[in-house]
C-alpha cells in the first residue's frame, strides 16, 4: 500500500482585488490613470449622455436606427448582437460619430459556453471541480470575445433548493459553499488575469438576490427570506463574487419581503456598496425596472425609474425608463445629479478596464476559435466529471468487453439539440456528439448496436413505438436507455409542478425492464427528477445534467469504463415533489425524526391521536430524500478512516487541520470527492444540522491509500447571530469527513474565547 500525506487548503477567503488582482505598482498606476480618465470624461458629459451610458438596449435588425441612437449618445450597452461585422460597425459609430466617442459594451448570455457547450452549470457543480469550471468559463470567454462580446450575464449564483424551478439548471445547486467556490472560479475564467485582455469578458454575478427562493419554484415569484437567512445562505456567494472582482452585478426579478430587488436600497447600497465596498456596476434584469409597476411597487415609469436609480441600479436593461424619466426627476430634485454621476463612473470604469476605449474593435479576420480541439477536450472532460453514478448493481457498469450486442434506446440517445440544455443561443446541434454517435464509433465492428429510440422526444407518448423498442431490445446483451428532459423543459420560466419523467418514458423503462436484460438508464435532464421507480427497475443509473457538445463522447467513455464516474449530487434529489423543499443543510427542529416512527402503511385502523413522541417527517415519504446532497458512486469503492483533528480546543484565530485516511478498496483507479461538514451544536440562534465547509477531489489507484488533510480557519465558522452580527460563537462543534452529506461519524471540537 502506498501511504502519502497530502495537504490541501481550499480557502474562499479572497483578497479585495477589484481593480486588478495583481497589486503591483503598475496596476496601481493603471488604476490611477483610469480614474483620471473617468473624471475627465465625466466632466465633459451632458446629462443626456450620462443617461445614455445607463441605457442598455437589445440589438435589432435596422442598423441605421441603432446607429442613430448611438450617434446621439443614447446607448451605453447593446445585448444580443453576435455578428462581428455589425458589432464593429456599431462600435465605429460610437467611437467616431458620437460626440464623446464612448465605446459600447456588447453583452450576451454566455452561460455554459458560447459555441463549445459545456454541461449546464448544475452539471458542472456536480464535478466539485472549480478548475474545470474556470476552464469552461475561460473557453467561453475566448470564443465569445472573438466576435466582439465583452460582457456575459453569468455566473448565476442563486442558491436553489427547489427543482421545480426551471433555473435550477443555470446555478450551482443548493449549497452556499459549493456555489461560492464555483461562482468565484467562473468569474476568474471569464475575466482572465486582466479585464484588459481582448479575450476577457466582464462577468455578472446574478441575480442579486434571493431569486432561487421563488415561492413554489415558480419563476419570477416572490420570496420571503428574513435578513439572517439572507446573510447566512444567499449573500455569501455574492460577497465572494464582489471580492473576486466580478465587474458587474445584476438585480433579480423577485420581491423579497415586499421589496423588489431592483428597488432595494438595503441590498444594493447598504450591503453591496457600503459593506462590501463594491466598485463595479449594477445592471437591472430585463425590464425589471418597469416591472416594478406590475409588482405594485411603483405607480408608473417615473416612479419605477426613481426607485431603481435611488436604490442603486446603474444601468437599465431594455425598459428605457432611466433615459426617459430621469431628466424631470433630476429637475425636481428627487434624484441628485451626484447619484447619476456615480452610476456613470461605475460604468465608464469597467469600459476603461476592459480596454474598450483603446481597442474598441474585434478582429473580424482572426482565425476561428470555435470548437478548437482543446475546447472540445475540455468540454468532454467537464461532461465526464459532471456525471453521477446513482446505482450500479451486479457490476452492470462498466459494460463488459464480452458484450457483443447493445440496444441503445430512448428519446435522448440521439437528441443533439436537447442534450445541450438551456441557454444555448449560439451552440449548434450539428457540432454536438450524441451518445448514439459516440457509441457507434466506440463499437466499431466489434459490437453490434441496435438503435430503437422508442419515443421521438421526451414528451412523446407512443405505446406502439415503446413496444417496438422493447422488442428490439430483447436481442441485445445489454440495454442502455437514454431518457430525461428536452432542453426547453428547464431554464428561465420553465418550471414544473410534476418532476416525473415526461411522456411515455416511464412506460418505456418498464417495458425495457420486463425484457429481463441487464439495463442501464442514463438520465439527461436540467434538474433532479423524481425517478425512484425507474431506478428500481434499472440495474445501473447514470445521471447526466444536460452535458453539452461532448456529452455523447463522455457518456460512451463512462459506459465502457474508459472513464470512471466521480460526480456527486449538487443538490438533494427528492423522492416526490411533496418533499420539496428538501435540502441537507436544514435546521434540526425541536422534534427531529428518530427513524423509528410509524409510517403510513403501519398505522393501525382507527388509531388514536397522540402528540407524545411526534416528530418532523412525512408519513408517506419517510425521512430521507431519494439521494442526499453530495452523493455519487464510482466503479471502485473508497474507505474513509482515522479522522484526526489538530486540536480539540481552538480559538477564532486558529486553523483546524482535519486529517483522514482514504483508501481505494476496489478494482479501478477512481476519484473520490471527500467532503467536510461542520455543525455548530448550540448557538444564539438555531444552526443547520450540517454545513459543507471543504471538499477535495482525490484520485487513488486500486489498493492505494492516502492520508489527506483539510485546513479550516475557525474564522470561517462565522454566522449572523441573534444580534445580527457576523461572529464565531464559542461552543461545541461536530465535524464529519465523508462521502456525502448523509454519511460518516462525527468527531468533535470546541471553539473557545
Ligand atoms: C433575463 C434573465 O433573468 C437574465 O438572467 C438574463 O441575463 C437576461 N434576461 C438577459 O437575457
Amino acid at each position: 500500500m502506498i501511504n502519502k500525506v497530502i495537504k490541501i487548503a481550499v480557502s474562499i477567503a479572497l483578497p479585495l482585488c477589484f481593480m486588478g488582482c495583481a497589486s503591483s505598482n503598475d496596476t496601481k498606476k493603471e488604476n490611477e490613470v483610469i480614474e483620471k480618465r473617468v473624471e475627465t470624461l465625466l466632466r465633459k458629459m451632458t446629462l443626456e449622455e450620462k443617461l445614455g451610458q445607463m441605457n442598455q438596449i437589445t440589438s435589432y435588425a435596422n442598423i441605421e436606427d441603432l446607429s442613430n441612437l448611438i450617434k446621439k449618445g443614447e446607448v451605453g450597452s447593446i445585448l444580443n448582437e453576435t455578428d462581428p461585422v455589425r458589432i464593429n460597425a456599431l462600435q465605429r459609430v460610437a467611437m467616431e460619430e458620437s460626440r464623446l466617442g464612448i465605446p459600447i459594451i456588447m453583452a450576451r448570455d454566455v452561460i455554459h459556453g458560447f459555441k463549445t457547450i459545456f454541461p449546464i452549470p448544475l452539471g458542472q457543480a456536480a464535478s466539485f471541480n472549480p478548475d474545470l469550471v474556470e476552464e469552461g468559463a475561460r473557453i467561453a470567454a475566448i470564443e465569445a470575445s472573438s466576435v466582439g462580446i465583452r460582457w456575459t450575464f453569468a455566473p448565476m449564483i442563486d442558491i436553489g433548493r427547489d427543482p421545480r424551478w426551471g433555473r435550477i439548471a443555470e446555478g450551482f445547486g443548493e449549497d452556499t459553499y459549493l456555489t461560492t467556490v464555483m461562482g468565484v472560479a467562473s468569474i476568474k475564467g471569464y475575466q482572465g488575469d486582466s479585464l484588459n485582455s481582448p479575450t476577457s469578458i466582464a462577468a455578472c454575478a446574478k441575480h442579486f438576490v434571493g431569486y432561487g427562493a421563488a415561492e413554489g419554484g415558480r419563476d419570477y415569484n416572490s420570496t420571503s427570506i428574513p435578513e439572517r437567512l439572507l446573510r447566512n445562505v444567499f449573500l455569501p456567494p455574492f460577497e465572494a463574487a464582489a471580492k473576486a472582482g466580478s465587474a458587474t452585478f445584476m438585480t433579480s426579478f423577485n420581491d423579497n419581503d415586499g421589496v423588489p430587488s431592483t428597488g432595494n436600497a438595503f441590498i444594493l447600497k447598504d450591503v453591496l456598496r457600503k459593506e462590501w465596498k463594491y466598485e463595479g456596476f449594477v445592471v437591472s434584469d430585463w425590464a425589471s425596472v418597469s416591472e416594478m409597476i406590475a409588482h405594485g411597487f411603483a405607480s408608473d415609469e417615473t416612479e419605477a425609474a426613481l426607485k431603481a436609480i435611488n436604490a442603486g441600479v446603474d444601468m437599465e436593461m431594455v425598459s428605457g425608463t432611466f433615459f426617459r424619466e430621469a431628466p424631470q426627476l433630476i429637475k425636481t430634485g428627487q434624484i441628485k445629479e451626484e447619484t447619476i454621476d456615480n452610476a456613470v463612473r461605475y460604468i465608464l470604469r469597467i469600459k476603461f478596464m476592459l480596454g474598450l476605449f483603446d481597442n474598441p474593435y474585434v478582429d473580424e479576420k482572426a482565425p476561428s476559435t470555435f470548437y478548437a480541439p482543446s475546447h472540445l477536450v475540455a468540454a468532454k472532460q467537464a461532461a465526464i466529471e459532471s456525471v453521477i453514478l446513482l446505482k450500479n448493481e451486479k457490476n452492470t457498469l462498466p459494460i463488459s468487453a464480452d458484450v457483443k450486442t447493445v440496444a441503445v434506446v430512448g428519446p435522448m440517445a440521439n437528441a443533439a439539440y436537447e442534450q445541450m440544455g438551456t441557454w444555448v443561443f449560439d451552440g449548434e446541434k450539428e457540432q454536438t456528439q450524441t451518445p448514439l454517435k459516440a457509441i457507434r464509433e466506440l463499437a466499431g465492428n466489434n459490437i453490434q448496436v441496435i438503435y430503437a429510440p422508442g419515443l421521438t422526444h421526451s414528451r412523446d407518448n407512443n405505446a406502439a413505438t415503446i413496444a417496438q423498442a422493447a422488442n428490439a431490445a430483447t436481442k441485445a446483451d445489454v440495454i442502455v436507455a437514454f431518457v430525461g428532459e428536452e432542453s426547453i423543459l428547464s431554464g428561465e420560466a420553465h418550471c414544473l409542478a410534476n418532476l416525473d419523467l415526461q411522456g411515455g418514458q416511464s412506460q418505456l423503462i418498464s417495458a425495457l425492464s420486463k425484457t429481463g436484460k441487464p439495463m442501464v438508464t442514463v438520465v439527461m435532464a436540467g434538474r433532479p427528477l423524481t425517478i425512484e421507480r425507474e431506478i428500481e427497475q434499472s440495474d445501473a443509473v447514470l445521471y447526466s445534467f444536460h452535458p453539452g457538445t461532448m456529452g455523447g463522447a463522455a457518456l460512451a467513455d463512462l459506459l465502457w469504463g474508459k472513464a470512471v464516474p466521480s460526480g456527486k449530487t449538487p443538490m438533494t434529489f427528492p423522492k416526490a415533489v411533496g418533499q420539496i423543499p428538501v435540502y441537507y443543510s436544514h435546521n434540526n427542529t425541536g422534534r427531529p425524526a428518530q427513524r423509528s416512527e410509524v409510517l403510513l402503511n403501519e398505522i393501525p385502523i382507527e388509531a388514536g391521536q397522540t402528540s407524545l413522541g411526534c416528530t418532523s417527517f412525512y408519513l408517506d415519504a419517510g425521512f430521507d430524500p431519494l439521494y442526499p446532497f453530495g452523493y455519487g458512486l464510482s466503479y471502485t469503492t473508497f474507505q474513509y478512516g482515522n479522522v484526526k483533528l489538530s486540536a480539540k480546543e481552538l480559538k477564532e484565530t486558529d486553523t483546524l487541520v482535519a486529517e483522514f485516511d482514504l483508501a481505494n478498496t476496489g478494482k479501478y483507479t477512481g476519484t473520490e470527492i471527500a467532503q467536510l461538514y461542520v455543525q455548530d451544536k448550540s448557538a444564539s440562534v438555531t444552526r443547520p444540522v450540517k454545513e459543507l465547509k471543504r471538499f477535495m477531489r482525490i484520485e487513488l489507484k486500486p489498493g492505494e491509500k492516502k492520508t489527506v488533510c483539510f485546513e479550516l480557519p475557525i474564522s470561517e465558522l462565522t454566522f449572523w447571530n441573534i444580534d445580527m452580527k457576523q461572529v464565531v460563537e464559542p461552543g461545541d462543534f461536530n465535524l464529519w469527513i465523508a462521502t456525502d452529506s448523509q454519511s460518516g461519524t462525527p468527531v468533535t471540537f470546541k471553539v473557545i474565547d
